[in-house]
C-alpha cells in the first residue's frame, strides 16, 4: 500500500503557501489531533479519510477578510477531489473526504454527517484554542494589518463593543471561547475545554501585562 502521508507531504512541498497559520504544520497537527480523537470515539472512523481530509481541508485558503471565505471549504473539497483523483487515491473514499472538508468550517454551515467529518471539524477547531490558537489568532491579525488588542480596554470591560476586525484579542471572546460548546465529539469537547481554559488565562495575563500589573 502507498505511503499516503508521504504523498500528501510531497504535494504540499511542491504547492506550499506563505500563510504560516495554514501551512504543512497545521495540516500535520490536525491529522494528529484527528487520530487522537478517533482513538477515543466509540464509533469507528476511516483513518485514510481522516488523513486526506486533514491534509487538504484548507487547500483553497482565501484571506480571512475575503468575500470568498464562506465558500472556502466547499472550494477546498472540490480541489481536494481533483488532487486525490490525480494521485490515484482510492476512488471510493473521495466522497467521504470531500464531505469532511466541505463541512469542516463554521461559515460554510454544512452539517457534519459522518464521524470523519465530525472529527476533522473538532481537530481543526482545536487549532484555534490553547497556545496554538493564541499564536495563530495573533498571527492572522498581524497579517491583516489589525491591532493585537485595544490598548486602553483590552478586555472590553469599559463599555466598548468587542470588534475582532480591529483587535486580535477580541476574537478570543467573540469566537474562540464559544468553540468548546460547538464541538461534535465527546473527546473533542473535553480537549477543547482544557485549551479554552488556557486561552482565558492567556487573555487575563495579557491584560495584566498591558496595564503593567505584576
Ligand atoms: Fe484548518
Amino acid at each position: 500500500m502507498k505511503n499516503w502521508q508521504q504523498v500528501f507531504e510531497d504535494w504540499w512541498h511542491k504547492n506550499s503557501s506563505d500563510d504560516a497559520s495554514h501551512d504543512l504544520g497545521h495540516f500535520r497537527r490536525v491529522y494528529k489531533i484527528a487520530l487522537h480523537i478517533a482513538a477515543q470515539e466509540p464509533e469507528e472512523s476511516d483513518p485514510l479519510v481522516l488523513m486526506a481530509a486533514a491534509y487538504f481541508h484548507d487547500v483553497v485558503n482565501p484571506p480571512k477578510n475575503s468575500d470568498l471565505r464562506s465558500k472556502a471549504s466547499t472550494l477546498s473539497a472540490e480541489k481536494a477531489a481533483e488532487i486525490l483523483t490525480d494521485i490515484d487515491f482510492p476512488q471510493e473514499k473521495i466522497s467521504g473526504v470531500q464531505h469532511a472538508i466541505a463541512a469542516h468550517s463554521f461559515s460554510a454551515a454544512i452539517p457534519a454527517e459522518t464521524i470523519e467529518a465530525k472529527i476533522i471539524q473538532d481537530a481543526d477547531r482545536m487549532e484555534s484554542l490553547g497556545a496554538m490558537g493564541a499564536a495563530r489568532t495573533m498571527y492572522v491579525s498581524g497579517r491583516l494589518g489589525r491591532s493585537l488588542f485595544h490598548a486602553d480596554d483590552p478586555l472590553a470591560e469599559n463599555g466598548r463593543a468587542l470588534d475582532d476586525k480591529e483587535y486580535g484579542l477580541d476574537h478570543f471572546a467573540l469566537k474562540l471561547m464559544k468553540l468548546p460548546a460547538m464541538m461534535q465529539t465527546e473527546s473533542g469537547r473535553k480537549l477543547a475545554a482544557a485549551r479554552a481554559a488556557y486561552l482565558e488565562d492567556f487573555r487575563a495575563q495579557l491584560a495584566k501585562e498591558i496595564s503593567a500589573e505584576f
